[in-house]
């Protein structure tokens, strides 16, 4: 296991509390590894710092190799969910005084994806799947005047799953996603749900028939772990629900 310290703080680290922290990460490097390993760096930190912000410390000052996705660091992009201490998380998102830092903070690669190099996973198979459940508004094609009108309770009704950053933290927290490989996964449902219950969308029918594949909605096990997960504070696990009644109701 690596391990390397780094001892230095900016000109006004009087006045701002600081604290050492080590992050233990899961690396990898195709070119170089036959398999995943840990590697630990101690740093010096501060109150206002999020894991991201670690991070970027260990590979600007230590290792430029270190390879992960970010981009806006605000939660906003949905690129850099990792996980964090065994949960998933966004690393811009999650500071490191929230964190317990009697311990080291590990972070590891989303699961039930390929991991490319250290916790660039490859999202294909997951844009893939919201790609399938035809993530567009869809209407009999005639061009409106003006804008499609919608009630606010309209609106409403699909609202929370309009929040999705499509982070992919909720799909590669479910078990049966990791094990199946072919599930569709949580968050192309959220993404379904966002177009079923909109009240201008005409393509409902073609979405749930979709979901009710053997791949589809009914392979969710209600296990709350993408709930749990999601940045966003979707309602995930209700959104499949309500997709799952739609169906049902669909048949009676
Ligand atoms: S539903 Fe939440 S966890 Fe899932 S992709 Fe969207 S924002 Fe991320
Ligand atoms: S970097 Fe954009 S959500 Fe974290």
């Amino acid at each position: 296991m690596a391990t390397a310290t780094v001892e230095q703080a900016p000109a006004a680290a009087d006045a701002v509390p600081s604290f050492q922290v080590t992050m233990r990460l899961r690396r990898f490097n195709p070119e170089q590894d036959t398999e995943a390993r840990w590697e630990d760096h101690t740093l010096t930190m501060y109150g206002t710092d999020r894991v991201l912000d670690a991070l970027h410390k260990i590979k600007w000052e230590i290792d430029g190799s270190l390879t992960f996705r970010r981009s806006c660091a605000h939660g906003i992009c949905g690129s850099d969910a990792m996980r964090i201490n065994g949960r998933n998380r966004l690393a811009c998102k999650t500071l490191l005084k929230d964190l317990p830092l009697d311990k080291p903070v590990t972070v590891e690669p989303i699961k039930g994806l390929a991991v490319l190099k250290d916790f660039v996973v490859d999202m294909e198979p997951f844009f893939e799947a919201y790609r399938s459940i035809m993530p567009f508004l869809v209407t009999s094609g005639n061009d409106p005047s003006r804008e499609r009108r919608q009630s606010p309770e309209d609106r409403a009704r699909y609202d929370d799953t309009t929040k999705c950053i499509m982070c992919a933290a909720c799909t590669s927290s479910c078990p049966v996603y990791w094990t199946d490989g072919q599930y569709f996964g949580p968050q192309a449902i959220v993404g379904a749900h966002r177009f079923i219950f909109d009240s201008r969308d005409e393509g409902a029918e073609q979405r749930l028939e979709i979901l009710n594949d053997r791949d589809g909605v009914w392979r969710c096990r209600t296990t709350f772990n993408c709930t749990d997960a999601c940045p966003r504070g979707i309602e995930v696990t209700k959104a499949i629900q309500e997709v799952k009644r739609a169906l049902l109701f669909r048949r009676g």
